[in-house]
């Protein structure tokens, strides 16, 4: 068998890992990349779902953390630093850890999921809330890494970005070309850029013979690239994405245009639905920022721009488990109310609708 070694071993030529480097991993990357039938069957396109919630912290930032926490070590830094809404947070934090060095996460007050919380509190971060959102956390980061001694690892650090492309080469890999068409969620756009830098040197090096088009998707609250302007207070239920001010913004641009892609925006409504269809139909649960790809391709297929046997593959970024309780609510806005019986076998079988077997 062979044994996953994480991103910075696995693509050591393409990331420029020699013997001198240091390598601090979890073991990321590798991530299963699954046919989603019921897609499929839904869309007329031949569909596939990066599952990146299967990463050691459960999203597709360790891909990327990896490589800036072992950088900044061999850069000497004592002290790792990050905006984020989630995480990033608890990726830094973890790989910090792991590192022995010190992560400081700040994060917008009241508006991240618990579980993300809880991950960069349980790996010893210095989490800081602060008053304001993401964008403002962000400006703030910035600033300390500028005049303090501490190493900014957000998406803005370009070695994010070289480890998140590896994703790219994992889809290339598998289904032996590039698909025609990649979708995925769209907060500071980074990994949007990472994925098309990643597509675009694996067809230069004539390992796939195209790039896919490129679509992006932002809540309709949240959504500065689809309205062309800063958004000054960004909502939506995907705390993930609520961002007003994309790092990436210039960047992401030019991978639009560069691969004819496209920037969309989905209502919280239209999330939650595909949330639950990808959860109950494909097998695989994600945070509501992860199924906007989901929401995106549905409601682009619907538009008819993606012709029938279309190969599109659906980048989902983050775990359900991050933010569960959204799963735990009707389309109506009520709370699911689970079953509750007696300890009696005939009532549970009855709640079933089972008869006993003659
Ligand atoms: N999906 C999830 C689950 C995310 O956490 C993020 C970003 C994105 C998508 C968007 O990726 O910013 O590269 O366009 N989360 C950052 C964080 C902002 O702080 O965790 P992007």
């Amino acid at each position: 068998a062979h044994l996953w070694r994480g991103v910075l071993r696995e693509y050591a030529d393409r990331l420029g890992v020699t013997d001198a480097s240091t390598v601090v991993t979890l073991g990321e990357g590798g991530t299963p990349l699954l046919p989603a039938a019921a897609l499929s069957r839904r869309t007329g396109a031949d569909v596939w779902v990066k599952f990146e919630g299967m990463n050691p912290t459960g999203s597709f930032k360790d891909r990327g953390m990896t490589v800036a926490v072992s950088r900044a070590i061999d850069h000497g830094a004592k002290a790792v630093i990050c905006a984020s809404t989630g995480n990033t947070s608890a990726s830094a934090a973890a790989y910090a850890a792991r590192a022995g060095i010190t992560a400081a996460v700040l994060v917008p007050e009241g508006k991240i999921a618990m579980g993300k919380l809880s991950q960069a509190v349980a790996h010893n971060g210095r989490l800081i809330q602060v008053r304001g959102n993401f964008d403002d956390c962000l400006e703030i980061a910035r600033e300390l890494a500028d005049n303090y001694p501490v190493h900014l690892v957000n998406s803005v650090n370009p070695d994010r970005i070289e480890g998140q492309k590896t994703a790219a080469y994992e889809i290339v890999e598998v289904l032996g070309d590039a698909p025609d068409f990649h979708f995925i969620p769209v907060g500071n756009a980074g990994n949007y850029t990472a994925y098309s830098r990643g597509y675009r040197e694996e067809a230069e090096r004539g390992v796939s013979t195209r790039v896919p088009r490129m679509f992006g998707f932002q809540a309709e609250g949240s959504a500065p690239l689809v309205r062309g302007e800063v958004v000054k207070n960004p909502e939506t239920i995907a705390t993930a994405i609520r961002i007003g001010n994309p790092a990436s913004w210039e960047l992401a641009l030019e991978a639009r245009d560069a691969t004819d892609g496209y920037f969309g925006a989905i209502d919280d409504d239209r999330i939650l639905a595909a949330q639950k269809i990808l959860a109950a139909e494909v097998g695989v649960f994600v945070e509501p920022a992860s199924a906007i790809s989901v929401a995106g391709l549905l409601d682009r297929a619907e538009a008819g721009v993606i012709p029938a046997g279309s190969r599109v593959v659906l980048t989902v970024t983050g775990h359900g488990l991050k933010d569960p309780q959204w799963a735990l609510r009707n389309a109506d806005g009520s709370d699911v109310q689970p079953t509750v019986v007696d300890a009696a076998t005939s009532e549970v079988a009855s709640v079933l609708g089972l008869t006993a077997d003659p």
